[in-house]
């Protein structure tokens, strides 16, 4: 399972990305404006800059919802590097938009996916990732994680291609049953990748290593 990072904070992208395990990065408008990122030159610059920091897939998300407006663009996002994957929302113009701008050769993660059904239009419109929101699922009450077994279950029998990205990750536990469940990307807050480090015997462990290692200096 490859490892993207949910956010668009460089210092952040930057943390996870020398440990040498960022495959990726997803961004979104909530995110974009959460590090005042503000206007067409400055949103293209930001990209870019995370383009160059990062080898691997990084998904920029169209802030219009009509068909034309999106391709449009969809496509003015897909020119600022090859490894832009463009975010379309799951909308009956955005599935019409994901199938014109993958017959044009332009990759698409189709984002705001919440059941299986979803999946299966983007499957069928060419995504070449699928988006399900894990942890918004969870708050309202339903199972997050069922909806990627559903999905993986779907795919695999219809030998669809289509890459599914656990999105919404809230928790490393999250991360762990992603993995387990066949999703081929997470995309995470640093939090969570952070967390997996994470295990009190391996402290404890590694304090009284350090200590006995002076006894032997
Ligand atoms: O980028 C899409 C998704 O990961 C958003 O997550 O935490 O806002 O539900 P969240």
């Amino acid at each position: 399972m490859k490892l993207f990072i949910d956010t668009a904070n460089l210092d952040e992208i930057k943390e996870v990305n020398e440990m040498g395990l960022l495959n990726g990065v997803t961004t979104n408008p909530t995110l974009m404006a959460k590090v005042g990122v503000k206007g067409e030159k400055a949103v293209v610059g930001h990209y870019r800059k995370i383009c160059e920091m990062v080898d691997g897939d990084i998904s920029a998300e169209v802030t219009t919802v009509d068909f034309q407006s999106m391709i449009e663009e969809g496509q003015k996002l897909a020119a600022i590097h090859p490894n832009i994957v463009v975010k379309i929302p799951m909308i009956k113009d955005g599935v019409k938009a994901i199938k014109w701008l993958t017959d044009k050769g332009i990759r698409v993660n189709t984002t705001l996916v919440f059941s299986a059904g979803q999946a299966i239009l983007a499957a069928k419109a060419g995504a070449v990732y699928v988006s399900p929101f894990i942890g918004r699922i969870d708050d309202t009450g339903w199972d997050g994680l069922e909806l990627i077994s559903q999905i993986a279950n779907i795919y695999s029998v219809q030998h669809y291609t289509t890459q599914i990205l656990a999105a919404s990750i809230r928790n490393s536990n999250h991360i762990i049953q992603c993995a387990g469940l066949g999703a081929h990307v997470c995309t995470c807050p640093l939090e969570a990748i952070l967390g997996l480090l994470k295990h009190p015997l391996t402290d404890i462990g590694l304090a009284k290593f350090m200590e006995d290692a002076k006894k032997s200096k």
